[in-house]
């Protein structure tokens, strides 16, 4: 009797103490914007072995299968993405680059030295014609990163002729001899790279002078390609970098401002990509939440200068970055991708969709073998990354109407709210929803109000693993990978679920 009465009592006072779950409501707003599907972009740099050794294994390898030198396995895993957009050649290798040494014959290309990372002599054999017809085969467009620091505003606009010129002119022409007869009509360019630091350490007056000439030049000719001219941008919370762009630049000069933001809790320590502890794991999401802060404060400044939104706001470079793994040879920057990299893709994502009115695109950094990368190479073998499944499970997102949405009575891990969502209605009227719960420890239980949705069916897919640390490696590639998720109950309006700890979910409703 005293164990039925005991049992009683902790039936009671467990239901009593049941964790009430986190309310989401989702709902139809017919202003709200597409969500660009250049968010989901991607960026590689000449840096450690993304380009070299990574992407690109030349024209004459015979071991590894590759189309004009880049690898089939890789081209094929980023069609799966859909990668929307490719930014190359840098990063601060940008401001080094001089884009005439990459084209013409391989055997006549001068050497260049990466003076910013490593200092290893490169060939030039990687160039303009490989990189634009690669993004030809991925179906991507191209972000080029021009040379501010120490080109010149002519090297620059001879690079758009050489890309898009049609009709005949030298750059065009020269581009012909060298083997391509159309122009790639190439609409996207960087106009220098973190220009307040390795890009030149200008000002943010300086610079917004030194951007008005070279813009000045830069439109395409009448009846050619439409030219998206990109502002190096602040870094993180330089609010001063961004007011000094959108006041000193007037809007026809500028179509896109640029903004850097990594999720680093200290430049001079970061931390290991896999064995890092409970604090370092808080310390990294508290900085990858910090997106949220930015980017709302970075598009008030824009608002206020341009409130029709004529300007976009463009995050063409973060992910997370850690102290790189020390065994790979030439591994500059080369790092390990883990649950933790999960949870700071799916919460920044989510970011970047909630504000898809302003955020036009987004690069994350980098594409092979570099700081948060899809796509790790070791040799022969390549393994996708936890992150990779992240853009795969998120690209329903791609051009798809953002769906509002507003969590109340969020549970906190520690003082960062656990749960992130973000939503969108697809151009075939499928509804998808991704929620990440950051929390290491706990589950959620979450309550999804999409009354208004006209939701009959749900199914969804989970990314998690036993532990945060979990990772893909050469000997064990599918380690973390997607797995279908069937505990999600639509009833009268309503979706309930929860979410196990360290996860990731993307549902489907029809
Ligand atoms: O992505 C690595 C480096 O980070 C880039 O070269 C630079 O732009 C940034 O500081």
């Amino acid at each position: 009797m005293r164990y039925l009465t005991l049992l009683l009592a902790l039936m009671l006072s467990s239901q009593l103490f049941a964790q009430q779950p986190v309310l989401i409501s989702v709902t139809e707003a017919s202003d709200s914007p597409q969500i660009s599907r250049h968010i989901y972009g991607h960026f590689a740099e000449h840096l450690g072995r993304c380009i070299y050794e990574g992407l690109y294994v030349g024209e004459e390898n015979k071991t590894i299968p590759n189309t004009e030198g880049v690898r089939n396995d890789i081209i094929e895993a980023l069609k799966e993405l859909n990668i929307p957009n490719l930014r190359w050649p840098g990063g601060c290798f940008a401001d080094t680059y001089h884009w005439k040494d990459g084209v013409g014959p391989k055997d006549e290309r001068p050497t260049i030295v990466n003076r910013w990372w490593g200092g290893t002599t490169e060939d030039n054999s990687f160039g303009t014609h490989n990189f634009l017809n690669l993004c030809e085969v991925l179906g991507a467009e191209p972000y080029l990163s021009a040379n501010v620091g120490s080109g010149t505003v002519q090297e620059l606009i001879d690079w758009v002729q050489y890309t898009n010129h049609d009709g005949v002119s030298p750059m065009a022409d020269w581009r012909r001899e060298n083997g391509r007869e159309a122009p790639w009509k190439v609409k996207y360019w960087g106009v220098g790279n973190e220009t307040w630091g390795c890009g030149g350490n200008m000002t943010a007056e300086y610079y917004a002078d030194i951007y008005r000439q070279y813009a000045t030049f830069m439109p395409g000719w009448s009846g050619e390609t439409e030219i998206y001219r990109i502002a190096s941008g602040a870094s993180e919370d330089d609010y001063h970098w961004t007011e000094t762009l959108m006041k000193n630049v007037p809007y026809h000069l500028m179509e896109a401002v640029a903004l850097h933001d990594y999720a680093v809790f200290d430049w001079s320590d970061k931390g290991p990509s896999v064995n890092f502890d409970d604090e370092i794991y808080f310390k990294s999401m508290e900085q990858a939440l910090k997106m949220e802060e930015y980017v709302t404060k970075h598009i008030e400044i824009m608002d206020k200068y341009d409130p029709e939104s004529k300007v976009a706001l463009f995050v063409d470079e973060w992910g997370g970055w850690y102290d790189a793994e020390p065994e790979v040879k030439n591994g500059v920057l080369y790092q390990q991708n883990t649950i933790r990299d999960v949870m700071i893709a799916g919460t920044v994502l989510n970011t970047f969709n909630n504000h898809a009115r302003r955020v036009k695109m987004a690069n994350l950094a980098q594409m092979v073998n570099v700081l948060q990368a899809v796509i790790l190479t070791d040799k022969e073998k390549m393994i996708k990354t936890p992150t990779y499944h992240v853009m795969n499970m998120y690209k329903v997102h791609q051009d798809a109407q953002l769906l509002p949405s507003k969590i109340e009575g969020n549970m906190e891990f520690r003082e960062l709210p656990s749960i992130s969502v973000s939503a969108s209605r697809d151009k075939t009227g499928k509804v998808h929803i991704s929620l990440v719960n950051i929390d290491p420890e706990n589950e959620i239980p979450v309550e999804l109000d999409v009354a208004g949705l006209d939701i009959k069916n749900i199914d969804g897919q989970i990314l998690t693993s036993d532990k945060l640390q979990d990772h893909n490696s050469f000997d064990a590639p599918e380690k973390v990978t997607p797995k279908e998720f069937k505990g999600a109950k639509l009833k009268k309006g309503s979706i309930s679920l929860t979410i196990p700890a360290h996860s990731l979910i993307v549902l489907q409703g029809k």
